[in-house]
């Protein structure tokens, strides 16, 4: 195991959205000495697999409930081998990881949490693009539409639009229509979305579309699940040779520490 602390007892560990090269060094490491590997096999590909070692016992958890995963991994623990509990993407985001990790800590369990690549890093990859452009969008909102997991009013989507930041949905295919009514409240119908189904995966597909078509488009390809929005202004002008759109990092008129008068 990694040891840069005490050893943990379970570690939670980012899988990435599906490329399994796209996992961290940490990450392979610890899934390559492992005993036990739990993953939720409906988002984590098996070829994060293929560095488990053959010996190690891996658990699809999909189909159980907490109450079938959490003593699962304390009696693993007791009996003193080394788990991971492989999460999707980052698992800072959208992972349950919280209600695990509460209930293990409670048992007396440490834990750490080991990051991996989000969905939304990997669409903005595949389009080689900023999502910070100087002037023109300097923030990033992660979120969702309000489904049967409720959105808190004061995070309602067609408020988050009214920032015209790079906006990143999740777990929002099912009700596609309804959030692009809600972000044409401020958003220009003109303004590109990147639909991503799948990144990462061998069925991969990534379109770009304007706001105005984003749901009828992915009624029309039936995505319902796996599915990533990016909407950003900053879509509209990647790689345009303009002057205008730079940073003051590397401009001659800007000094700072590395770059003294
Ligand atoms: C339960 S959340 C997990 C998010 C994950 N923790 C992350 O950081 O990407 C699942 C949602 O994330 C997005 N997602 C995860 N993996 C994806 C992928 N490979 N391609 C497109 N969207 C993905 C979709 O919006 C999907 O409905």
């Amino acid at each position: 195991m990694v040891e840069s602390k005490t050893a943990a007892g379970v570690y939670f560990v980012g899988a990435g959205p599906g490329d399994p090269e796209l996992l961290t060094l940490k990450g392979q490491r610890l899934i390559q000495a492992a005993d036990v590997i739990l993953y939720a096999d409906s988002l984590v590909p098996m070829g994060i697999l293929q560095f488990a070692p053959p010996s190690a016992t891996c658990i699809p958890t999909a189909a159980m409930t907490l109450e079938e995963i959490i003593p699962l991994m304390v009696a693993a623990v007791q009996a003193g081998k080394k788990v991971v509990r492989l999460q999707s993407g980052d698992p800072s985001l959208y992972s349950a990881i919280h209600e695990q990790i509460a209930r293990l800590v409670e048992a007396g369990i440490t834990v750490e949490v080991v990051p991996g690549i989000s969905a939304y890093q990997l669409a903005a990859a595949r389009l080689n693009a900023e999502l910070t452009l100087p002037e023109l969008v300097q923030t990033i909102i992660l979120t969702r539409a309000s489904g049967r997991t409720r959105v808190p009013p004061t995070e309602e989507l067609a408020s988050l639009a009214a920032h015209k930041a790079s906006l990143c949905l999740y777990l929002s295919a099912n009700c596609v229509h309804r959030a692009q009514r809600d972000l044409l409240q401020h958003y220009p119908p003109e303004t590109p979305v990147a639909v991503g189904y799948r990144l990462g995966w061998p069925d991969e597909q990534l379109w770009l579309v304007p706001l105005a078509e984003m749901a009828a488009f992915s009624q029309q390809q039936r995505l319902t699940r796996t599915t990533l929005y990016l909407i950003s202004p900053a879509l509209a002008v990647q790689h345009q040779s303009s002057g205008s759109l730079r940073s003051c990092l590397y401009s001659p008129e800007h000094h700072h520490l590395f770059r003294p008068h």
